[in-house]
């Protein structure tokens, strides 16, 4: 039988969407409510309880919304929260940490491996855990990234310069794969790539997360058939147009591109970042 309800998927802004692509590209007859909390991103410098109760703010939204299951397209909210979520809500909830270490384990040739993310995400050491013995792990925070995607921007000097910044330890212990530990980065893959050269294996979590998504859809009988097209919804706690242009930048000539309503709705007011 067709489980017709939505996938709810959310991030602190726009990076998730990577996330959703994925989804979208492995499972097209599945509708998705994404969920950006943009008026208050980024979470990556707040401190883990501020994170914690946006984080339960917007799973509690999309559960409103009737949600299947919920994925936490957000490392700093993993790290934060996931378990709080899980245990809140009786639906499957499926998260990105473990699905892109194990990505990167399987990709590393030399076992030497690096991983960027928030502060939030590298200061909680969920990616020294889930790599484990399996191989040497070296983490950098990247701070500045997330308010460049979210403005927009994937490509400026500025961008470049931070980046070799945070990027030349990691070119120095000699990793020769980067977890991209945090669902904006993938924005930033081209740039990533130029910095760290050809021979470096670049490591999203998002296909991997669409497989533990499939995986949890088959496991409970959650399947959506394919008897009509899936409907998509997004939603912003911020500017709904702003939301809109640049998820239709992020989102290419995807299918997803046809973004069909962009409503707001609303956050607490925006606390100060630590
Ligand atoms: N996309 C979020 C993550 O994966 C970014 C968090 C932020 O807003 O700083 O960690």
């Amino acid at each position: 039988m067709s489980d017709d309800r939505p996938i709810g998927v959310f991030d602190s802004g726009v990076g998730g969407l990577t996330v959703a692509r994925a989804i979208c590209d492995l499972l097209p007859n599945e509708a998705l409510v994404y969920l950006g909390d943009n008026a208050r991103a980024p979470y990556g410098p707040r401190p883990l309880d501020e994170i914690r109760r946006f984080a339960l703010e917007m799973a509690e939204a999309l559960v409103a919304r009737g949600v299947k299951l919920l994925v936490v397209a957000c490392n700093a909210v993993e790290v934060s929260a996931i378990g709080d979520i899980t245990a809140r809500h009786g639906i499957p909830v499926v998260g990105v940490v473990d699905p892109g270490a194990r990505a990167a384990i399987r990709a590393t040739r030399n076992g030497v491996i690096g991983v960027i993310g928030t502060q939030a995400t590298i200061a909680s050491g969920a990616y020294q855990r889930a790599v484990g013995s399996a191989a040497e792990l070296h983490a950098a925070a990247c701070p500045a990234f997330v308010e460049h995607v979210e403005r927009g921007d994937t490509t400026s000097q500025e961008l470049r310069r931070a980046a070799r910044a945070y990027l030349a330890p990691l070119r120095r212990a000699g990793v020769d794969t980067l977890i991209l530990g945090c669902t904006h980065y993938p924005l930033l893959a081209g740039l990533l790539q130029l910095e760290l050269g050809p021979d470096v294996v670049l490591v999203s979590s998002a296909e991997e997360t669409a497989k533990d998504v499939y995986a949890a859809l088959l496991r409970d009988g959650l399947c959506r058939d394919g008897s009509e097209p899936p409907h998509h919804v997004f939603l912003t706690t911020g500017d709904p147009d702003r939301f809109r242009a640049l998820a239709e930048v992020f989102l290419g000539g995807h299918e997803l591109a046809r973004i069909e309503v962009v409503e707001a709705v609303s956050a607490s007011p925006v606390g100060g970042v630590a």
